[in-house]
């Protein structure tokens, strides 16, 4: 049984009118930067702000998501893909009473869907009957299509980068795919690992300082630093998310602020493109509003 604030509405059912999601997506080019730790320790501090809050594991290929949440998947979006389950019997509780939408790891054929399937899986979301307030996707490292389609259907990109030479490049070079080919024109920085804020907001001018100089188009916003933390290391050994395991530490105080800034984010009142995802809560929306006027 759901808990009651994610309970099936009857009356509702295939009307797409619930309120719109703010859909955040975090990646960052490179593997091992922490966009994992990143996404399930900032959804564990929305919910914990009382945000209504979804993860989705969109590293296909080598989904961890479960693993890192200490949590036993009956399904996953494996069996979703290959129509043995709807998305509603994918989704597990975590953390602070957040959603989870667990993939599966080691399915080869999850890591090579087609383009035309990731839209699919952005868009199955419009048949999501949860009252929800903010959807954090995880995704694969690279440049693959997957990582590109969850980026341009999230409202914004969290890049996450760490104080390795390639981390920056690979941050950039994403930057630029997205950028040119996906039209995102907007990128939040986190900063990972860090040994000192200076450290952390020095990473940030770097890449700032190449992407305006090849990529005028694209802003950049300074979202925050995380510090290099053995109490994180602890938390992922303990299969528990360090934002609830130890909530005072300083990798999950850092990851609470930067949660706090994204909760003031507005949520989105108006389509962007073709490929967003819970898109038919906005044109309800904005048919809601069209007839209040
Ligand atoms: N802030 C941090 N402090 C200490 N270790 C970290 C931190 N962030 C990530 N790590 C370590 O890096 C490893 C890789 O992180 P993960 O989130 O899985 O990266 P990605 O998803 O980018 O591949 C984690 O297992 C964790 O041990
Ligand atoms: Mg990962």
């Amino acid at each position: 049984m759901p808990p009651r604030e994610y309970a099936l509405n009857p009356t509702m059912t295939n009307t797409p009118s619930r309120a719109p999601v703010r859909s955040i997506a975090v990646t960052g080019g490179k593997g091992g930067v922490g966009k994992t730790n990143l996404s399930v320790n900032l959804a564990a501090s929305l919910a914990g702000l009382g945000k209504r809050t979804l993860l989705l594991d969109a590293d296909l290929g080598l989904a961890n998501v479960d693993v890192l949440l200490g949590l036993s998947p009956q399904h996953t979006l494996a069996d979703l893909v290959s129509g043995r389950c709807e998305l509603d019997e994918v989704i597990l509780e975590g953390p602070n009473g957040m959603l989870v939408v667990p993939a599966a790891s080691g399915r080869r054929h999850m890591a090579e869907l087609q383009p035309a399937q990731h839209v699919g899986l952005v868009n199955v979301f419009n048949d999501l009957q949860r009252d929800l307030d903010i959807l954090i996707v995880d995704t694969a490292a690279g440049i693959t299509d997957s990582v590109l389609t969850f980026c341009q259907a999230a409202q914004d990109a969290v890049v996450v980068v760490c104080d390795e030479p390639a981390s920056i490049t690979d941050a950039y070079a994403l930057i630029k795919v997205l950028s040119r080919e996906r039209g995102v024109d907007r990128v939040q920085v986190v900063a990972n690992m860090v040994r000192s804020p200076a450290e952390g907001r020095g990473l940030y001018d770097k890449l700032s300082r190449v992407c305006e100089r090849f990529l005028g188009d694209v802003s950049l916003n300074f979202l925050g630093a995380v510090p290099q933390c053995d109490w994180l290391r602890m938390a992922v050994q303990r299969q528990q998310a360090v934002a609830t395991a130890y909530p005072a530490s300083p990798s999950a105080r850092a990851i609470a602020e930067i949660a706090r800034r994204a909760a003031r984010w507005e949520a989105p009142t108006a389509p962007r493109g073709n490929i967003e995802f819970f898109v038919d809560r906005l044109l309800a929306h904005g048919q809601r509003q069209g007839a209040a006027a």
